[in-house]
């Protein structure tokens, strides 16, 4: 969602920095949004390292002296499908680094973005949060517990920000066709059940990106505060399911 959020950005003018923690994963984004004849720069960053956030905000200021964005996103997808569970069959470490990825990485780019953001009285930040922290899902109590924060979090900085003329708002996608969810979309079954778990058919990144330059933009210069799910009808219905396969015995993945 970050590359497709990005490409589309930049082919609208923004001068982007791409932040990732794999630099081959950047780089690739980068090139891609240069080869278009658009402007980014690569920055590798961790978001569960306070020095590397700043970093990061140091370096854009350098280049560009301002920030006006901040689109947010950063997990560790294959962390969260594999090691989330159950709470009672969840390893306290688990839920550690999931509230330290999850929620406390949202808050440290929030924090030192933010701060700056506060300076020139401007700014708009988008946030990633799911339907599922609105909703729950059975297996993922780790992290719909950290995106629940996210949600929280987007409602008390825009109400703090507002007044400094910066915007906070937080986009909840139902499950979306990204790089490292189409493994798990592969499975026998996967498939189907995510469809009937939708409306509509399942999302794609490029079907996010658009939502997160109205955000980006003065065109939602009235929204603030907002907690959007785009996606594709999962929160108009509920279902029984046990999506991850990991509540009928709580300790091992089923396959
Ligand atoms: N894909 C879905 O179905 C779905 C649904 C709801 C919410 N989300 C949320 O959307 C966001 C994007 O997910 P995605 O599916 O595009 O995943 P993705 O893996 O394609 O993108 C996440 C990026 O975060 C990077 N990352 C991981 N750990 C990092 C760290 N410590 N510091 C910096 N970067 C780090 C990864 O390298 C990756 O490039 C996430 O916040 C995810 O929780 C995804």
């Amino acid at each position: 969602m970050g590359r497709a959020g990005a490409t589309l950005l930049a082919a609208e003018g923004a001068r982007v920095i791409i932040a990732d923690i794999s630099q081959e994963k950047g780089q690739r984004v980068c090139q891609s949004i240069v080869e278009a004849g658009n402007e980014a720069t690569f920055i590798q960053v961790d978001v569960c390292r306070r020095e590397s956030v700043q970093a990061v905000v140091e370096r854009a200021l350098a280049v560009y002296g301002r920030i006006d964005v901040l689109y947010h996103n950063a997990v560790d997808v294959p962390f969260v499908n594999e090691q989330d569970r159950r709470l009672t069959e969840l390893p306290e470490e688990t839920w550690d680094r999931m509230i330290d990825l999850v929620l406390t990485g949202t808050f440290r780019c929030c924090k030192y973005v933010g701060q700056q953001m506060i300076r020139q009285k401007s700014g708009s930040i988008i946030l990633t949060a799911t339907v599922d922290a609105l909703i729950g899902c059975a297996g993922l109590d780790a992290y719909t517990a950290a995106k629940g924060g996210v949600v929280s979090l987007t409602r008390s900085f825009a109400a703090g920000a507002a007044k400094d003329g910066v915007r906070v708002n937080a986009i909840c996608p139902g499950f979306v066709t990204t790089e490292p969810q189409l493994d798990w979309f592969r499975k026998p079954g996967a498939a189907s059940m995510m469809e009937m778990l939708h409306l509509l058919p399942v999302a794609t990144p490029e079907q996010i990106a658009p939502f997160v330059v109205y955000l980006a933009s003065d065109e939602s210069a009235a929204v603030t505060g907002g907690i959007f799910p785009i996606d594709s009808g999962y929160m108009a219905f509920k279902a029984n399911v046990d999506v991850m396969g990991l509540v009928s015995d709580g300790k091992t993945k089923s396959e």
